[in-house]
């Protein structure tokens, strides 16, 4: 059985740099959620990853969680955002009922240009950095491939 990301990455393409860095180096299928529905019944273990925005994963990411996710299956995440917190909630909600098993979670910092933080000249810059990426790569190879 194999293993899917789908991932949503629409502010600065920090998080597609994450998991496609991770994609580079393990054996994991990529699947943007803007796509569309998917059937995610013949993936043992499937990862939702998105940038966190006003504190929630994507609302489209949440939304085809919600609606695509089957049963007993087994499932991680991974987010970028500004600041270096639990951000799990949402998506933790969005497949409430769905039996999953979270087999664990992975964030790091993602840079931010938006609203007031752009007059600052941004926040989080250089992030995803080679030890963000380095970092998720290790996460996907001790945490979720072994599950
Ligand atoms: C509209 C908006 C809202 C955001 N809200 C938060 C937030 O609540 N907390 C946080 O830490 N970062 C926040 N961020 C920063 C993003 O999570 C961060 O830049 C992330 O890496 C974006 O990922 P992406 O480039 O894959 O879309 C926000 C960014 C935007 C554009």
């Amino acid at each position: 059985m194999s293993t899917i990301i789908v991932f949503a990455s629409k502010h600065q393409g920090n998080t597609r740099k994450v998991v496609e860095a991770i994609a580079k180096e393990c054996e994991v299928e990529l699947y943007d959620v803007t796509q569309g529905p998917k059937d995610l019944s013949g993936y043992d273990k499937i990862g939702f990853a998105s940038g966190i925005y006003a504190a929630n994963f994507d609302r489209g990411l949440l939304d085809f969680a919600a609606s695509n996710l089957p049963n007993d299956k087994k499932v991680f995440f991974i987010y970028t955002a500004t600041l270096d917190t639990d951000f799990s909630k949402s998506i933790s909600k969005a497949i409430a009922g769905k039996n999953a098993t979270v087999i664990g979670q992975f964030g790091c910092k993602g840079y931010n240009n938006w609203g007031p933080f752009k007059l600052m000249g941004g926040a989080a810059k250089g992030h995803p950095n080679q030890t963000d990426l380095a970092n998720a790569v290790s996460f996907f190879k001790n945490t979720v491939e072994p599950a």
